[in-house]
């Protein structure tokens, strides 16, 4: 009797492919990142580039954000609507990389830049602040080529140290609000954030004049 895998079997060994893929993409990126850092440094003697933090959003974390919306858990409706499959988080020192990483990335020839969340210049009322870029890149496999999207999130230290903790408040008080004096003090963090940002910015400007002039 022929052996035919059941669908079961089947959409896990689809899902285990959809992963692969989005792994790959998520390398591509990067590698990419690495890349221009690398050049960068070279050019002009300094790094933009903090680190890079790379993330596949787990099964639950999927099902979950499909749900939310209505939407059945296939994997055509995952590759369809969920964007931040692949994450890819870029942390610079200064607010002045965020843009130059930026547009270093929509610079590349074989990335399409789907689509920008400036919420650095416009921050969300949580004070968070961050670039979002929604790409799309190539991942050539052995017979085909597939078009996969990678979130891209470009921030300072400081945005970064914020989000992290306003991140894990947000989800302890899944659902509700967060006590006020909570959301009062996160808005006041933000600021302080964004305050400090501005500060060291002017700092290794002046700094920089003055190595530049030696
Ligand atoms: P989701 O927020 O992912 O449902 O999609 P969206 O269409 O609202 O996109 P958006 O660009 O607003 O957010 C994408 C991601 O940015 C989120 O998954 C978070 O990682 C991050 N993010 C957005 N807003 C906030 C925020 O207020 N606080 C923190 N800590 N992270 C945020
Ligand atoms: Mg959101």
């Amino acid at each position: 009797m022929e052996y035919r895998p059941s669908p079961d079997a089947e959409e896990v060994d689809r899902w285990k492919e959809v992963t692969l893929v989005y792994n790959s993409a998520l390398k591509e990126i990067g590698t990419k990142l690495e890349i221009l850092n690398d050049e960068f440094q070279h050019v002009h003697k300094y790094n933009p580039i903090e680190h890079i933090k790379l993330r596949l959003k787990s099964s639950e974390s999927i099902v979950k954000k499909l749900k939310k919306r209505g939407l059945d858990s296939t994997i055509e409706n995952m590759v369809e609507y969920v964007n931040d499959i692949a994450g890819v988080r870029v942390i610079c020192s200064f607010t002045s990389d965020i843009y130059r990483i930026a547009e270093m990335i929509a610079d590349q020839d074989d990335l399409t830049v789907l689509a920008v969340k400036d919420y650095f210049k416009t921050p969300k009322p949580s004070g968070y602040k961050s670039y979002h870029m929604l790409v799309q890149v190539p991942v050539f496999l052995s017979n085909r080529v597939v078009d996969v999207k990678v979130e891209i999130q470009i921030r300072t230290v400081a945005m970064d140290f914020w989000a992290s903790l306003e991140h894990k408040i947000y989800y302890k008080y899944e659902g509700e609000e967060a006590p006020e004096h909570i959301q009062k003090a996160l808005i006041q963090c933000a600021s302080m954030v964004s305050d400090l940002d501005q500060e060291m910015l002017a700092l290794n400007e002046e700094i920089q004049k003055l190595l530049d002039s030696e």
